[in-house]
């Protein structure tokens, strides 16, 4: 199986992990050995409630027997879609009431794009450096790390980057921007805060210019940070809240949401302004339905502060330098990149699962499943103080 995998399926990583799944079931997964590894990543913040939830398991299965795939995005009434967008709107503030499902994360950030665009008539975009929105054309083009993405160029015109955190930058905002798109918390520069009111700075100036704010959850979203949305923490609202990963319960999916007004841009002029086969499946509809009820219903996002507090009580080591983040979206600081390095790669071999952030070498992340014990975290913490400990 090793072999086929480097030989017919397609790598962009020059050393994947290359470790053969047998199965998974709630916080851990199985090799092909049968051997366990507690999941402190939860599919790079995925896996919301850990793996094979049976509420979303079953949530599946049911769909599954009534039907798959009937019709392209929006034609049909599809009942688990319908249901899905509407407990969304439940839960989010006005005017966040329309919400297009889409097939990831990626996909969603074009539409936001698009739907801003269209909305203001105009064409800038600013976006923040070390920003990380996904990896089709628009998505890279307000991704800030020029070192991933030049050699996809010619990519989006007219995209402007400023420092995340900086108000001065702020004034880069004009009656010519059409959006600013920011994570609510930066995740692959290092789950980086906003600090200061930055988010409410940022949303009152594109207010007084007339352009879209549009924040991107697809890491923060769904509990992850405690609160459903990591937008609530800032007291900021978006004019377009982009969702994507937790949101799926282990399922692809990406969403995009804003008011109706708003949305119905993308009806006319032209019509059809996004379209999608698969967006708003059902079965992964329903995977989401269930996810987002459970989130909602149980105690797993308060929990999530109390799991924080733990890993920050229990992270305690010389060479540990800073927790950065919120909830179960903390990233542990080592002094370099090898250390990091060292770290992930030997709790793998202890059974452990740690991963690495996009642009910031220096940090292990800790993304464990909503549904993680108090055992397991302090099992998967004193893993990762041994193997420091071996290290120093
Ligand atoms: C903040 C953020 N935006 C967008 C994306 C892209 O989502 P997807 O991989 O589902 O296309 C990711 C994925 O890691 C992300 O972390």
């Amino acid at each position: 199986m090793k072999s086929d995998f480097f030989t017919y399926q397609a790598q962009t990583s020059p050393h994947p992990l290359a470790m053969e799944i047998s199965h998974a079931n709630g916080s851990y997964i199985y090799d092909s050995n049968n051997k366990a590894y507690l999941d402190f990543v939860a599919g790079v913040s995925a896996n919301s409630l850990g793996h094979n939830h049976p509420k979303v398991v079953n949530a599946i299965k049911n769909q599954l027997d009534k039907y798959m795939h009937v019709m392209v995005y929006g034609e049909y009434i599809q009942e688990p879609a319908v249901e899905l967008a509407k407990l969304l709107a439940k839960h989010l503030p006005k005017p966040l009431e329309t919400t297009y499902l889409t097939n990831s994360g990626t996909e969603a950030i074009e539409g936001a794009l698009k739907l801003a665009k269209r909305f203001t008539g105009r064409s800038q975009i600013i976006a923040a450096k070390h920003a990380y929105h996904g990896n089709t054309m628009g998505s890279m083009s307000v991704m800030g790390y020029e070192e991933r993405k030049q050699a996809f160029r010619p990519l989006l015109p007219d995209v402007h980057f400023i420092e995340f955190n900086n108000e001065v930058d702020i004034n880069t905002i004009t009656t010519k921007t059409a959006a600013v798109i920011l994570e609510t918390i930066q995740g692959g520069a290092g789950f980086i805060e906003p600090i200061n009111d930055y988010l409410q700075k940022v949303k009152a100036k594109c207010k007084a210019v007339g352009a879209v704010l549009i924040l991107d959850e697809i890491q923060p979203g769904f509990g992850r940070t405690g609160k459903l949305f990591g937008f609530e923490h800032y007291n900021c609202v978006p004019d377009i809240l982009v969702t994507g990963k937790g949101l799926g319960g282990g399922m692809p999916i990406g969403a995009f949401t804003a008011s109706k007004d708003m949305m119905s841009n993308l009806t006319e002029n032209p019509k059809l302004g996004h379209i999608t086969t698969f967006g708003g499946h059902p079965v992964i509809a329903a995977s989401a339905l269930a996810t987002v009820k459970e989130i909602t219903e149980s105690n797993v996002m308060t929990e999530a502060l109390e799991k924080e507090q733990l890993i920050r009580k229990k992270l305690k080591h010389p060479l540990i330098k800073e927790i950065r983040g919120k909830g179960l979206m903390l990233a542990a600081m080592t002094p370099s990149a090898d250390i990091t390095n060292e770290v992930i790669l030997k709790c793998q071999d202890e059974g452990l699962i740690l991963f690495w952030l996009l642009f910031e070498p220096k940090a292990i992340r800790i993304t464990p499943p909503l549904t993680i014990s108090n055992e397991e975290i302090i099992k998967g913490c004193d893993l990762i103080l041994k193997v420091l400990d071996s290290i120093s």
